[in-house]
């Protein structure tokens, strides 16, 4: 999909350049720009898996409806009560998926030797790669808000592959102003992997010298379908422990389910606690072992949320002791 800016794009983005300062190409190690407006204390409702936006009270907002449906409710992006996407084992997922064979996997093993433990990624990973691979529209949803699939008509979504246009136009025809016809836009390609449209279009790091008010750098959040540099997902985790195995054993295993690392030794698996999803061949890692993305706060309810949606943080313990320098790794690797 490539964007079509049109003269009066131009000019409406041109009218909210106030007040745009701040040095260009700036990148910051945690990956949370202070210069973005939600605060990532509460809820979800307050982060950046917010596509609604309604945290952000300039009128700024309201350009971003020319570029993705805003369905003016933060779930159902991912989520939907009826009609959730059949063909992933993901909780009433409401998107569009990409098949798993989309994409190129880890293949340098070092370590303990991967083969055979080395599988496509997992429901847990396919769910946000549905937009971090950046080549799906960020509101292509199965299930729109209201009565129905798509108000008014008996269109539907694709549950895999590429977006149905006429099914997520039918949303602007139901709520102008709430979204743009032919314009619904994928994250982008991975920086240095090619060029085409997508939010990373205005949401890249050279934003602060685009004739644009500033707009947060987007291109780190872009994985691509080549996951090699990422780190491993979809490998089974090794199932005997001891010395020869430097990896940590997880106190809870539930078979055919998941495994986790239970750190108030309650025996349930918390979103704070990093788990490992069975999805068919043994406990594997998938982007959720490692982040939670509603977020998870850093110490205690009301606190800010720990960086990058991680589920315990790789820098600062928090007052139990949990989490730390690399403490996120330390989980599994024994190192
Ligand atoms: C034509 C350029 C352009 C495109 C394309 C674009 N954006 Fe934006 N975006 C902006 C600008 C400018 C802002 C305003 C930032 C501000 O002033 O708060 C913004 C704001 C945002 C914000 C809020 C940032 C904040 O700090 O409050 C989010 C989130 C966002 N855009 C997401 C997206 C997504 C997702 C897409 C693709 C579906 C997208 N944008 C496409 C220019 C763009
Ligand atoms: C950006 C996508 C996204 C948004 C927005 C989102 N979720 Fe989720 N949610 C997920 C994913 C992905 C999972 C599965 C995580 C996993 O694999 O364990 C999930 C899981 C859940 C679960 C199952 C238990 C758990 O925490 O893992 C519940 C309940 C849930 N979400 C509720 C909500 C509600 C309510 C909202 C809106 C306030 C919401 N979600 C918004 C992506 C999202
Ligand atoms: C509905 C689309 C969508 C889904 C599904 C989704 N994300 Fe995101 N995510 C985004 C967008 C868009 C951004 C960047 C938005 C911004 O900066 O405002 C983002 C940002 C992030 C960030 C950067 C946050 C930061 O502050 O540095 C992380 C980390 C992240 N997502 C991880 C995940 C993980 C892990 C999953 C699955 C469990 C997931 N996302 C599912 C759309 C999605
Ligand atoms: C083994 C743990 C782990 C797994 C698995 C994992 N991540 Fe991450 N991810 C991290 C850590 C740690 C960071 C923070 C990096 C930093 O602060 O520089 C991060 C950062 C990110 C970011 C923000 C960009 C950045 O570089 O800061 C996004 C987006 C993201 N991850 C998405 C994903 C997706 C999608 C998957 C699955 C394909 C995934 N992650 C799998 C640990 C993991
Ligand atoms: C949920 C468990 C888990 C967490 C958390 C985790 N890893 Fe891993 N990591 C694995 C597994 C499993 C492998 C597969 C390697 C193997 O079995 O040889 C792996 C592989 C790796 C490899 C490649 C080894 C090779 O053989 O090429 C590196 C490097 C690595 N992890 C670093 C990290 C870092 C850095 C972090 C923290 C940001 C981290 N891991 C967090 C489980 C984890």
């Amino acid at each position: 999909m490539s964007l079509k800016i049109t003269p009066k794009i131009i000019l409406c983005i041109s009218l909210f350049g106030i007040g745009m300062t701040g040095s260009g190409g700036v990148a910051f190690a945690d990956g949370w720009d202070p210069r973005f407006s939600a605060t990532n204390i509460g809820s979800i409702e307050q982060t950046r898996h917010n596509l609604t936006l309604s945290y952000n009270n300039s009128s700024n907002a309201f350009l971003m409806n020319s570029f993705r449906n805003n369905y003016g409710e933060t779930c159902v992006y991912c989520h939907t009560p009826h009609g959730a996407n059949t063909q992933i084992n993901a909780p009433l997922w409401n998107r569009t998926i990409n098949n798993a064979d989309n994409y190129s996997i880890y293949d340098t093993p070092t370590t303990l030797g991967l083969e055979g433990r080395l599988n496509l990624p997992g429901p847990s990973s396919l769910t946000c790669l549905s937009c971090h691979d950046g080549t799906i529209a960020i509101d292509s949803v199965l299930n729109m808000p209201g009565s129905g699939l798509a108000p008014g008509s008996n269109l539907r979504n694709l549950e895999v592959g590429s977006p149905n246009e006429d099914f997520l136009n039918r949303w602007v025809i139901s709520n102008p102003g709430m979204g743009p016809t032919g314009n619904h836009l994928a994250l982008g390609p991975e920086p240095g992997t090619g060029t085409g449209g997508g939010c990373s279009i205005c949401h890249n790091i050279n934003s602060d010298s685009l004739p644009i008010p500033f707009a947060p750098d987007f291109s780190a959040f872009i994985l691509g379908t080549n996951l090699r540099n990422d780190h491993v997902v979809g490998i089974t985790y090794p199932t005997t422990f001891g010395p020869g195995i430097d990896y940590n054993e997880p106190e809870v295993i539930v078979p055919g389910k998941w495994s986790f690392f239970d750190s108030n030794g309650n025996r349930f698996a918390e979103k704070d606690e990093v788990r490992l999803y069975d999805s068919g061949n043994g406990p594997a890692v998938e982007c959720a072992s490692c982040h939670d993305p509603h977020g998870i706060p850093s110490n205690g309810p009301g606190t800010e949320f720990i960086p990058s949606f991680l589920r315990i943080s790789n820098s600062t313990p928090n007052s139990n002791g949990i989490g730390g320098p690399s403490g996120l790794c330390l989980t599994c690797h024994a190192k």
